[in-house]
């Protein structure tokens, strides 16, 4: 060295520049300093009890210097001093999102991973943490796992539910049953085949973990059809990048009307997260309300439509299996597209009971799970 002291910290108006360990600069609003003080987050609650509204003035540094590897200041007119570690800084200085624990690589699957998919027990599921961190991991990462050894009452399926988030109901009630009904009031409650959907496009938020627990299934027919919406998404992709960016950014529109009821909801078939990274996708024939697009602009959208839809139909991407009584699939209804062929209602019986829970608290399990947390 030359003797020339590197820069370790300078004022400016609004923030502040820093060496950080390792030499990385950093800069620093002050704003951000004041309200992300130590002191600004209740041990019990966890929460910010700093409310940066009621300052008279915005936060300035009468002072500010470096002390055993933490970032101290004094605080002009208040008799308040921050201290913030300097490897806490180093986490935010490039401005880069908090790492999420639960986006785990999305891992594609076709038509052929039946006999691979994961199976968690429901007895073990209840008490043992890795079985809930397998079947966690399955779900965020390949979107679908089944639950075996379900009993045979309503209440399993509430449990299993009720491991990863609470029951979310839809327009239809906390929960569904799937079988022939009288006055159906919807495909699914019919002997007929039900095309590949994903389900409740009506509402603003579709609902986001399906969990479907087999009662009963003893029909002639009823083969159920599942497949991965993002795998068939990234093929298109690149297969056909026009189409691929009509459907991630049409809206689409969806409709339930029925006695006493009027939903309406859009919906982007293709949805891409923060990476522009396919998340999911929505569809339902059945749900798709009259299109009332500008009719030019359908020129484009239904090649592309009729082009992911027929793909989601192929033998490449449908998983083709009959589930059993005592089995309950859980899948992530923005990924996984599902559908079940014609049945005949007189050979026998078939009786599924479903329900909801959402994405975020899939993911808030995951988390809670596997990771410490800041507050820990
Ligand atoms: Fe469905």
């Amino acid at each position: 060295m030359d003797g020339v002291q590197l820069e370790t910290l300078m004022l400016e108006g609004a923030g502040l520049r820093l060496t950080l360990p390792g030499g990385m600069q950093g800069y620093f609003n002050y704003c951000w300093l004041r309200d992300n003080c130590p002191t600004s987050f209740d041990a019990e609650t966890r929460e910010r009890s700093f409310d940066i509204f009621h300052l008279q003035t915005p936060p300035v540094p009468a002072d500010a210097w470096i002390e055993e590897q933490s970032l101290v200041i004094d605080w002009q007119g208040e008799d308040h001093v921050s201290r913030h570690r300097l490897d806490f800084l180093a986490a935010y200085a490039m401005g880069r999102r908090r790492p999420d624990p639960a986006a785990l690589p999305r891992r594609p699957w076709y038509s052929d991973h039946y006999p691979a998919l994961t199976r968690v027990s429901h007895p073990r599921l209840k008490d043992s943490p890795e079985e809930r961190r397998r079947w966690m991991e399955a779900l965020l990462v390949e979107g679908v796992a089944i639950v075996t050894d379900m009993p045979d009452t309503d209440a399993a399926l509430t449990e299993t539910a009720l491991l990863i988030g609470q029951i979310r109901p839809t327009f239809f009630g906390p929960y569904f049953d799937v079988r022939t009904h009288i006055k159906p009031t919807n495909l699914a409650y019919t002997a007929k085949a039900l095309e590949m959907h994903t389900d409740v496009p009506t509402e603003d938020a579709a609902p986001g973990v399906q969990y479907l627990h087999c009662r009963a299934n003893s029909v002639q027919g009823g083969m159920n059809l599942f497949a991965d919406g993002t795998a068939a998404a990234n093929d298109l992709r690149r297969a056909d990048p026009e189409a691929f960016r009509l459907l991630v950014e049409t809206d689409v529109p969806y409709y339930k009307e029925h006695d006493g009821c009027d939903m309406r909801a859009r919906q982007r078939v293709i949805e891409l997260d923060e990476h522009a990274e396919v998340s999911g996708v929505t569809i339902s024939q059945h749900m798709a309300d009259i299109f009332d697009m500008p009719q030019r602009d359908l020129d484009a959208f239904y090649p592309a439509f009729v082009r992911f839809g027929r793909m989601l139909q192929d033998s490449r991407y449908v998983m083709r299996f009959s589930l059993r009584a005592g089995e309950c699939i859980t899948f992530d209804n923005h990924r996984v597209v599902h559908g079940r062929e014609a049945y005949s209602a007189t050979s026998g019986e078939r009786y599924l009971r479903g329900t909801y829970t959402d994405r975020g608290e899939l993911r808030s399990a995951w988390r809670a799970m596997t990771t410490e947390g800041r507050f820990k």
